[in-house]
């Protein structure tokens, strides 16, 4: 899963301005990257391993007014120069860049080998250079031929394709596309996001699956349906977001700054539409089943958000994890309805649910914060999360305004939509009054030193805690790379008690709720082994061998003690040197199944 940026305008620094796209859209890959442009009537790639952060701004590139770009996570060859693209066509009339997994790549490179072609990477995307190379020779034109080359495609395939001549095609299939032009400089750009262009754009477009995008060299703008190669009528929508809000603003890591901007993310939650939320409390309230999808963190968000809607709503509620629904598909019916948070809106394995659903006639609402995404023009009941951008690839701000959201809206079922949003308020203040307290950062720092010397840590937590110890779990790992195990506290006498014993850290989560006792139970057949504990809670006692302070703030409690352990992640990683906004191997936005 990859970034795709490009751009045609009449400013002579393309080159420069694909790769400052890319350093925006870098969040969705970041193995090598590759930029192709067109100069003196030439094709001209350049392409590296590595971050695109790694490449100077003075770096010479020749003149050019057009050219494509792409980030790379790598899923089909090597993370090598080679395999990076755009990848070039045999006549080198062409380029061509991907987002997507072609699926049956090895069947159609075989065809291809038989027809002689020959292949210099091992990636899927060339096999489709080589398509159009050879749907060229019976087709009439790039639009005849994209058509044609995915008819034979499996997969989620997004293309970017520049010609010799300077025209730019796109296609999307599943992965996003989005067009950003600015009316005056008549400049047009292309991109997996909306962000990655935002500062130069005033409109854009957000291209629709099965559509072929043509950028002629008079930068006339023409979208074709990819079914029946029909022209389709395009809307220009406004671009609202602005650059100025994506820089670390003073911070050393855009993770400490978004964990900062929590009580501004729920702040805009508290803004929301009110009408919108109570007309998806009544549809909630009426459906036969409702599931929660998300993946990831998002997934964790799901299941917090369906505690909420049981605990507040009364609703028996399934929160499922995109990538494993399947189970469920023969039992969707056209009464459900399914909520879907994400931050990209764009996670592939969500979509792959939504889309059947959707076919089955289900309902589906989603909170997203990327603008003009897929789940969003999916959805019967779209919400924005409105938090502003999230560039560290680990989640914070965003899961804290998804669970916040889901709170909301179970107390609107609940009949107590005002109350919900008291304690909303009363909640970014106590986020925002322990962010500021020095002391806080000072023992989380103690305590993230010791535990990085761990190589397992546990998380306990119960009843309201449970997805918010299980997101804590995904923060270290993606933090730290260490193997971290989140577990019901309850459920730790039936197998994880053989794990306890000396040397062994166990994190827990207690808020004074009708679950506190089941935790020191806990608490005490753990040190009983000889394991310590590090406890999450509102007082100190003489049973927890360190101790984070957090706030009581009763029904909202879940959602104020996902800080500290963001914090705790945050503190470890810096500890032991790690990329914070940008760990190994993970993307911020997965657009693969
Ligand atoms: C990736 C990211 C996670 C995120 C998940 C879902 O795995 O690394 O942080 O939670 O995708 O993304 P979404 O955009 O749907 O929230």
């Amino acid at each position: 899963m990859c970034g795709i940026f490009g751009y045609k305008g009449l400013k002579n620094n393309a080159g420069h301005i694909v790769i400052e796209g890319l350093r925006r859209l870098d969040y969705r890959g970041y193995d090598s990257w590759g930029i192709g442009f067109v100069s003196k009537n030439s094709l001209i790639i350049k392409k590296e391993v590595g971050k695109i952060g790694d490449i100077s701004n003075s770096q010479y590139l020749p003149n050019s007014h057009t050219a494509i770009a792409h980030t790379r996570w790598a899923t089909t060859g090597a993370v090598t120069r080679i395999n990076a693209h755009p990848h070039i066509s045999t006549d080198k009339t062409f380029l061509l860049a991907q987002n997507g997994i072609v699926e049956n790549y090895q069947e159609l490179k075989a065809g291809l080998e038989k027809k002689a072609y020959s292949f210099i990477s091992e990636t899927d995307t060339e096999v489709i250079v080589r398509l159009i190379e050879d749907a060229l020779k019976t087709q009439k034109n790039y639009i005849k031929a994209i058509r044609f080359i995915y008819s034979k495609l499996i997969g989620r395939n997004t293309i970017i394709l520049l010609r010799k001549n300077g025209e730019i095609y796109a296609a999307r299939n599943g992965s996003p596309l989005v067009i950003g032009i600015n009316t005056k400089t008549k400049e047009i750009f292309l991109s997996s996001d909306t962000l990655s262009f935002s500062p130069y754009v005033n409109k854009m477009i957000v291209v629709e699956n099965n559509q072929i995008v043509r950028i002629c060299n008079k930068n006339k703008i023409k979208i074709f349906n990819m079914k029946n190669g029909k022209i389709s009528q395009y809307k220009l929508e406004d671009m609202t977001i602005k650059v100025s809000q994506v820089n670390k603003a003073g911070y050393r890591h855009y993770m400490i700054k978004e964990i900062n901007e929590t009580p501004q993310a729920i702040k805009q939650i508290i803004n929301q539409d009110k009408n919108k939320i109570i007309e998806l409390s009544s549809a909630l309230k009426s459906a036969d089943h409702v599931y929660i999808i998300g993946s990831g963190t998002a997934g964790f968000a799901s299941a917090q958000i369906a505690f909420y809607l049981r605990l507040f709503g009364n609703i028996n509620v399934i929160s499922l994890v995109g990538a494993d629904a399947r189970s469920y598909y023969d039992i969707f019916n056209h009464n459900d309805l399914i909520i879907a948070p994400s931050q990209s809106g764009e996670t592939a394995d969500v979509i792959e649910v939504l889309e059947f659903a959707k076919k089955k006639g289900v309902k589906i609402a989603s909170i997203v914060n990327m603008p003009g995404s897929m789940m969003t023009r999916m959805s019967d009941y779209p919400f924005m999360s409105s938090a502003g951008p999230e560039i560290c690839v680990m989640s914070t701000k965003i899961f804290t305004s998804q669970i916040a959201w889901g709170y909301l809206v179970a107390k609107t079922v609940q009949g107590r939509y005002k109350k919900g949003v008291k304690n909303l308020e009363k909640l970014t203040i106590a986020i925002r009054t322990y962010l500021i307290n020095k002391n806080n950062h000072k023992i989380i720092k103690n305590i993230a030193k010791t535990l990085i010397r761990k190589s397992h840590i546990f998380l306990l937590g119960k009843y309201q805690n449970l997805s918010i110890i299980n997101e804590g779990m995904v923060k270290i790992i993606e933090a730290t790379y260490k193997h971290a195990h989140a577990l019901p506290a309850g459920d730790l006498k039936h197998y994880a008690i053989t794990l306890m014993e000396k040397g062994i850290l166990v994190i827990i989560v207690i808020s004074d709720d009708i679950v506190k006792n089941d935790l020191i139970t806990a608490i005490n057949e753990i040190r009983l082994r000889g394991a310590e504990i590090i406890a999450i809670a509102h007082k100190n006692q003489s049973i927890f061998d360190y101790y984070i302070p957090t706030k009581d703030t009763k029904e909202t409690d879940a959602i104020s003690n996902i800080i500290p352990l963001q914090l705790l992640a945050y503190y470890m990683a810096i500890k032991l040197g790690n990329n914070i906004d940008k760990p190994r191997n993970i993307a911020k936005s997965v657009t693969v199944k």
